[in-house]
């Protein structure tokens, strides 16, 4: 028998299992393959309409999701906050429904409010897969790093992550711990205090506020930006001072008794938490994730459209 997701959204790491995201995983293998060759498309989805619902800014997932509908086949409506109704005042529930009414099997959205993937799916009837919902989650960011992991050093199980910057305001983080903790890694977070929530060590992560200990410890450093769009008051004095004590440079890197692999979900704030000659250093995946990105997408959207034969045949 086909394996199949044990859910029907794609909501949050949270609420999906290890066999779910090596089922995930498995089944990128296959679409990397399928987007490396020189006829990149192939005709899974050909009978299913995906609408990519942005209402915040997005360059790389909107375009990475949308690659990855077009190399399934499917049929794809795009939209966004500032060319939609919702500046009209319309809800986010009439907005969906009307884009439904339409015919459109699922949703792809990314949303300022934390829970409204969750609050889409139990009020529509649509699969949803959540594109990032404000500070909350990013499940497809997490799979597309963790799957880079494997990639690089062969498995995640074991290694040592460290997880490098605005903590506090990440969704990145977030699903990046519950992921990586998922697949049996080890996992700490570093940045100044004021960026890293009370609540952080519940999840079974180290802390630390020293950037050269956590270099000194991780296999991996995965470098994020500091989300100042989501900041409404100062959380460190000066961004030339966060550099100073939290962004990595060629010496920074040089000084290190061993190689780490750096990483960035992007868009990375060159000269902040990372310099142009790290980012494009060999030891760098930066571009690997993106590539990844979009055999994950696929493998998500094909696994969630199977489910979906599978309710209707049941
Ligand atoms: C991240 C996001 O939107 O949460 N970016 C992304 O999806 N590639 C991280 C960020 O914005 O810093």
């Amino acid at each position: 028998m086909e394996e199949k997701l044990s859910v029907n959204h794609l909501l949050g790491i949270k609420n999906i299992n290890q066999n779910d995201i090596k089922l995930i995983f498995k089944t990128a293998d296959n679409f990397k393959t399928v987007i490396n060759r020189s006829i990149k498309r192939v005709p899974s989805l050909r009978d299913i309409t995906v609408a990519n619902i942005f209402f915040e800014n997005s360059t790389r997932t909107r375009v990475s999701f949308e690659l990855a509908e077009k190399r399934l086949s499917a049929d794809i409506v795009n939209f966004s906050s500032t060319s939609s109704s919702v500046s009209k005042g319309e809800t986010l529930i009439d907005t969906v429904n009307n884009i439904l009414a339409m015919k459109v099997d699922m949703v792809v959205m990314r949303h300022p409010a934390p829970g409204a993937a969750v609050f889409l799916a139990k009020n529509t009837n649509t699969q949803v897969i959540n594109a990032g919902d404000g500070t909350h989650e990013h499940p497809t960011q997490a799979l597309l790093d963790a799957y880079s992991i494997k990639e690089k050093l062969g498995d995640v199980k074991g290694k040592k992550i460290a997880i490098i910057g605005d903590i506090l305001h990440s969704r990145v983080a977030i699903s990046n711990i519950l992921c990586l903790k998922k697949l049996g890694a080890e996992v700490m977070v570093c940045g100044p205090a004021t960026l890293i929530p009370k609540y952080i060590g519940s999840m079974g992560v180290k802390i630390e506020y020293n950037l050269q200990n956590a270099l000194k410890w991780c296999d991996v450093a995965n470098m994020l930006r500091i989300q100042l769009e989501r900041q409404d008051i100062k959380y460190f004095p000066s961004l030339r001072e966060y550099t100073m004590q939290y962004g990595i440079n060629l010496q920074t890197l040089q000084n290190l008794e061993k190689e780490i692999v750096i990483m960035h979900p992007g868009p990375i704030n060159r000269g902040v938490e990372i310099t142009s000659d790290v980012a494009d250093h060999n030891q760098s995946i930066i571009l690997n994730q993106v590539e990844n990105g979009v055999a994950i997408r696929m493998a998500v959207l094909y696994l969630l459209a199977m489910k979906k034969t599978e309710n209707v045949k049941n």
